[in-house]
């Protein structure tokens, strides 16, 4: 476990010394990471685990009393609360053991997540639900009542920090991951409104992206990572859920009070800084747009901008298919490909019966558009149309 100290008058002083702090989901993973990095750092830690299985099934109060043990086994401080971070009273409970146990609450990381991965035609309502609930809802739950402490205790130097887990998932629109890509977009937003409205209580809140090997990601097939593929024995120490602690660490400093209302991404010995969403090209007019006069300055002004921008992280699984043409086409697989690739292509899209082409007049590059037209009109039969265009590809 890395350990940084500061020496100050002969003794070593815990970056988080004197400090308290709640992590959910700190029985394993990430969270385990950061409890115990936290707890070497000096901090009282309350551990809240369900300790279920990633799918958000089952219990076991195990995990979250391990790490507690471990912690204060090296001489720290820590306690464990095995409940459902889907429940308010969870959150309000966790709040009270932070202030009864060790006098006081001033770091909050919401880290507890599970998955359920389907595609969105195949998403049940129940694993909509449950993977809002624990994500976005489990959020919810914490951020009230330690936002209710951190204003009662008016103090704008308080330092007071809320950190929240996001994910390139959403970022980036995981596409077999509908629901937890939309939970964890609700928790950017969420962070971008706590860090303005509780500033003035002294609380910053920004959002980690993480990447790391741990068993939530060891459910998502192979293919379907963004990242390497396989740890190997090479890569274990760059994959290893500790190398996320230590940024949780610098925001849950004192240090960081200038840093809130941020996406950070920390994965393997990257750490980086997101760009927060802003309007980059606007129109106006001094009346009401007409349709026709809308289309064409929308595609003028905007279109040039949409078309160059970096394709999606995930683009390699399905974003080939999707309709939004230009932003694959070019430099992508397919616009190499060529004219001839792209009309075997489309001759094998019409074979499996996706349905009418679009006018290829209203495309800048058929037949090539018109077939990824088709493509993504075709999600249901993804399968299919993946070995399509590999095949397009490996014939250019
Ligand atoms: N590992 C990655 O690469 C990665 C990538 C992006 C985002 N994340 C996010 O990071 C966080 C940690 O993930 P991880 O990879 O360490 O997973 P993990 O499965 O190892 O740890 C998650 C922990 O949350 C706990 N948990 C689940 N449901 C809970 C509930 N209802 N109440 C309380 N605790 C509950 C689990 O028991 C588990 O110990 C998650 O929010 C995840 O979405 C991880």
């Amino acid at each position: 476990m890395l350990r940084i100290q500061w020496h100050w008058k002969g003794c070593y002083v815990g970056v988080l010394d004197g400090r308290v702090a709640i992590v959910t989901g700190g029985g394993r993973g990430i969270g385990a990471s950061i409890s115990k990095l936290f707890g070497a750092e000096g901090a009282a830690v309350v551990i809240n685990d369900l300790g279920g299985n990633a799918d958000g099934t089952g219990s076991d109060a195990a995990p979250a009393q391990q790490v507690a043990d471990e912690i204060a086994a090296a001489g720290g401080q820590a306690v464990a609360d095995g409940g459902d971070i889907g429940e308010v009273a969870t959150g309000e409970r966790l709040v009270r053991t932070a202030v009864e146990q060790f006098g006081k609450l001033d770091v909050l990381v919401n880290v507890a997540g599970i998955l359920r991965d389907r595609m969105i035609f195949n998403l049940s309502e129940a694993d909509w639900d449950v993977v809002i609930r624990v994500h976005l809802r489990g959020h919810y739950v914490t951020a009230r009542p330690a936002a209710a402490y951190f204003r009662e205790q008016r103090n704008p130097d308080g330092h007071y920090r809320i950190i929240n887990f996001t994910s390139i998932s959403g970022l980036d629109g995981s596409p077999g991951q509908p629901n937890y890509a939309a939970a964890k977009m609700g928790i950017v937003g969420l962070t971008y409104s706590l860090a303005q409205g509780l500033a003035r209580y002294g609380v910053t809140a920004n959002a980690i992206a993480p990447g790391a090997a741990t068993r939530l990601t060891a459910t998502v097939p192979v293919g379907k990572r963004v990242s390497r593929a396989e740890p190997t024995d090479d890569d274990d120490a760059e994959r290893s859920p500790d190398n996320i602690a230590p940024v949780a660490l610098y925001l849950a400093s004192e240090r960081s009070d200038w840093l809130t209302g941020r996406v950070i991404s920390a994965a393997g010995f990257d750490v980086g800084l997101y760009a927060n969403p802003q309007i980059i090209r606007q129109l106006s007019a001094p009346e009401p747009w007409d349709y026709d006069r809308l289309a064409q300055h929308m595609e003028r002004s905007f279109r040039p901008v949409a078309d160059g921008l970096p394709p999606s992280l995930f683009a390699s699984q399905l974003g080939r298919l999707r309709p939004c043409r230009g932003r694959h086409l070019t430099p992508g697989p397919l616009a190499q490909a060529g004219r001839r690739a792209a009309q075997d292509l489309l001759d094998a899209v019409a074979e499996v019966g996706v349905g009418p082409a679009p006018d290829a007049a209203e495309h800048r590059h058929p037949p090539l558009d018109v077939a990824l037209g088709c493509a993504g009109r075709a999600q249901a039969r993804d399968v299919v149309l993946v070995g399509l265009v590999r095949e397009a590809d490996r014939r250019a």
